[in-house]
């Protein structure tokens, strides 16, 4: 059984469409002091749940907490937890003294309920060493790439030597061609961004990337692709945040911005629901 987690409601919707599977909503309210309420709209007693509910913003993290215990007390046989985009895996080890780690508290959290976690291009697979239950990344590149495909593009790049892998794989699904950026010092002022190998001049590229968050990463090289003579510069992710105005900001610096529905948005182009159903369902 499906639990419509209010974090990510038409993805949820989207997945029942594709599967032969029944889907329990989540009434939902926030009282005058800002505390959040929730109650199953449906028996789950004995059943095999499936909770699918994106954890950005805050909001919905703490609600992915109030509906476990939910489905646990409405005596569920079991649940798996599926967070499209498990937010905080930025935080997962101690940057400096005094820190805590993030990630591992929200992972504790989950495995009190959950006896299995699934997740979609975590910013870090360590994050999965949190975790005691089985766990599962799936990747949303091998889609991001098919999409990108609609732009002709002549080359798939990460903005960054951390993202590499990730695009690597995409790319070769697609058979597109593919790199990423280094930092590169020109003099003693000017470092500049370009890719690893290859040149852009001329090229349409597209930029993929795990998170856009505040678009200081895409914004700078889409700026240095456009300055290296790149015809067309087209910029994906996997979980659009865009904090405050940032969509509006980078819509202006490059020719497309999409996204998966990890985290719903206007520009959300691309589901994930086909990864969630071949992992957990067709697979039965
Ligand atoms: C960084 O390592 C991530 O892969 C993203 O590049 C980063 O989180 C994007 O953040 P922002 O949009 O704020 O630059």
């Amino acid at each position: 059984m499906l639990v419509k987690g209010p974090g990510s409601p038409a993805l949820c919707d989207r997945l029942a469409e594709r599967l032969d599977v029944h889907m329990v909503g989540v009434e939902q309210k926030i009282f005058p002091d800002g505390e959040h309420y929730v109650r199953l709209t449906g028996d789950v007693k004995g059943e095999d749940c499936v909770l699918v509910q994106s954890t950005y913003p805050n909001e919905n993290l703490l609600e992915l907490f109030l509906i476990q215990d939910a489905i646990f007390e409405n005596g569920a046989s079991s649940l798996t937890v599926m967070a499209p985009y498990f937010s905080y895996a930025r935080q997962d080890k101690l940057f400096r003294e005094g820190e805590a780690v993030s990630a591992r508290v929200f992972a504790r959290l989950i495995e009190t309920h959950a006896r299995s976690f699934l997740s979609i291009d975590l910013h870090t697979e360590r994050v999965l060493d949190f975790f005691s239950i089985p766990t599962v990344n799936l990747s949303a590149m091998p889609l991001l790439a098919d999409h990108s495909c609609m732009y002709e593009p002549d080359i798939l790049l990460s903005p960054d030597e951390g993202g590499k892998d990730r695009v690597r794989l995409a790319a070769g699904e697609a058979g597109i061609g593919w790199d990423y950026l280094v930092k590169k010092r020109i003099d003693g002022e000017t470092v500049r961004m370009e890719p690893k190998g290859m040149k852009v001049e001329g090229k349409t590229v597209v930029i993929l990337d795990d998170i856009i968050s505040t678009g200081g990463t895409m914004i700078q090289a889409a700026r240095q692709l456009f300055e290296q003579g790149a015809e067309e510069v087209h910029a994906g992710c996997t979980h659009g945040l865009f904090v405050g105005d940032t969509l509006q900001r980078l819509s202006r610096e490059c020719d497309t911005v999409f996204c998966t529905d990890t985290v719903e948005c206007e520009i959300s182009k691309v589901t994930v629901a086909p990864l969630i159903s071949r992992e957990l369902f067709m697979t039965k």
